[in-house]
């Protein structure tokens, strides 16, 4: 099929690859010139795992173009993807005006019927408003259809190849025809492609993204109830998570939940409900517990140096929100950072990705080491905030060799209790003994 993806942000860029990946001749267009140059020099301007293998392979053999121009992109293809940004505005709802910019620019272009993806995680309504654009500006038959996109960051690439379901939303046979064979190939294991309306599969994106968030969420308070109660959140993960309702997966706790969607669209969600007169109660206690969690190390922090860490030295390992990405936004170690510095301490940190984000946004408001290790040098005490699998196993007599003292607040529960009790760590994890 022909395909045209507008944006080749991170979605844009991975929906672009993948869908050529299977066959498709994609053109991605973008209108940042820079950024498309560095596409069609062969360079992935994210770092993803998996995904230079297939980009390279798919630009290679002619699948995969890059280009600033819409009008060239709209006329070669049958289906338009959009993967726009849509930031939260001033009042935290979700802003449009990239994908209705869009949507008015490709309407302007068509002269034969097109259909039209939304690809963005956009409040419910959108589908009817890009619609209505098309209506005001032409009058070739467009299908919008609305496309939520699943895929995490960091596992991007197989959650595109083998999605858990792809959700689509519109009541056009003809779209349901041609969305259907074109995601054939990525759901021969049976995994469901979910036809429904419109909005349905626009709130559908919400609701996934908040409940996961409510769900991590719920089990940041019980590890903080674990600490009072004497109880091991280890434990208690297991034991609810073997029961099917409730599931394995996403009972983590940590230091809240970062990224560029939870956050966003936790409060977007909010935002649309208010503006149906919905008080949407549980998540507004999500977004407020989640505040708290994100500096739960730097209370415990605070807690044992009674108050008092002017002039302490910390490391930090893991600034990215996770692991796996170079992705620092809404990033726990950032807000810990900032929490440290106000009160007087200095920073040194290490991260396998998020360096150079880190740098272009705070600057030398801390020391950057060139590794693990180095970063520990003179430090008072080691904080741990993203779970990164080289922090999982570390050589512990070099950690030992160059941290002052022998303590560690572990943001993500990395370590064995036991074990670091054995090797004479004051040692703070979330939700278990100390
Ligand atoms: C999330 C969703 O998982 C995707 O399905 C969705 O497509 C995506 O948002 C999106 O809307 O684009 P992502 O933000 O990449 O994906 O990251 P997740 O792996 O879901 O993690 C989100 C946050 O939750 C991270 O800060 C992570 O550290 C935290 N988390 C996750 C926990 O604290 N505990 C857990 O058990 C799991």
């Amino acid at each position: 099929m022909k395909i045209a993806v507008i944006g080749t942000g991170y979605v844009g860029l991975v929906t672009g690859t993948c869908l050529a990946e299977t066959g498709n001749d994609v053109i991605c267009v973008d209108i940042n010139e820079a950024k498309v140059k560095q596409m069609q020099n062969g360079e992935v301007p994210i770092y993803e795992p998996g995904l230079d293998l297939l980009f390279h392979r798919n630009i290679e053999q002619g699948r995969l173009l890059f280009t600033t121009n819409l009008a060239e992109a709209v006329e070669k293809s049958q289906i338009i993807f959009m993967a726009l940004p849509t930031p939260p505005g001033g009042d935290g709802a979700a802003d449009l005006s990239y994908i209705l910019g869009a949507a008015k620019d490709i309407s302007k272009l068509i002269t034969e019927y097109k259909i039209i993806i939304n690809k963005s995680t956009v409040p419910v309504g959108t589908a009817d408003k890009v619609k209505a654009v098309f209506v005001e500006n032409t009058n070739i038959e467009v299908d919008v259809v609305s496309n939520p996109e699943f895929l995490r960051e960091g596992v991007a690439v197989d959650d595109f190849m083998k999605p858990d379901r792809v959700v689509l939303g519109t009541r056009s046979e003809k779209a349901m025809k041609i969305m259907a064979d074109l995601y054939a190939p990525y759901v021969r294991q049976g995994n469901p492609v979910l036809f429904m309306d419109e909005r349905s599969s626009e709130l559908t994106k919400y609701a996934a993204n908040s409940f996961l968030a409510t769900k991590i969420t719920f089990m940041n308070e019980i590890a903080n109830l674990c600490e009072l109660v004497g109880a091991d959140v280890d434990a208690v993960r297991r034991g609810i998570g073997s029961d099917d309702r409730i599931g394995k997966r996403f009972l983590f706790p940590g230091v809240g939940y970062g990224g560029s969607c939870f956050p966003k669209d936790v409060q977007a969600l909010v935002k649309s409900s208010d503006a149906y007169a919905y008080d949407f109660q549980i998540l507004k206690s999500v977004m407020e517990v989640n505040e708290k969690q994100k500096t739960i190390l730097v209370d415990k922090v605070l807690k044992y140096y009674k108050n008092d860490i002017k002039g302490k030295h910390f490391a930090l390992w893991g600034l990215a929100f996770k692991p796996e990405t170079d992705d620092i936004r809404e990033a726990p170690a950032l807000y810990i950072i900032d929490a440290l510095k106000k009160q007087g301490a200095t920073v040194t940190v290490f991260d396998p990705e998020a360096m150079e984000n880190v740098k272009q946004t705070i600057g030398d408001q801390v020391n950057y080491a060139k590794n693990q290790y180095e970063a520990l040098e003179n430090a008072d005490a080691l904080l741990i905030a993203t779970e990164w699998s080289v922090f999982r196993n570390p050589d512990f007599d070099k950690i030992e060799s160059k941290i002052k003292n022998k303590v560690v607040f572990d943001g993500r529960n990395l370590y064995d209790l036991q074990k670091m009790i054995d090797l004479g760590y004051y040692y703070n994890s979330i939700g278990r003994k100390l």
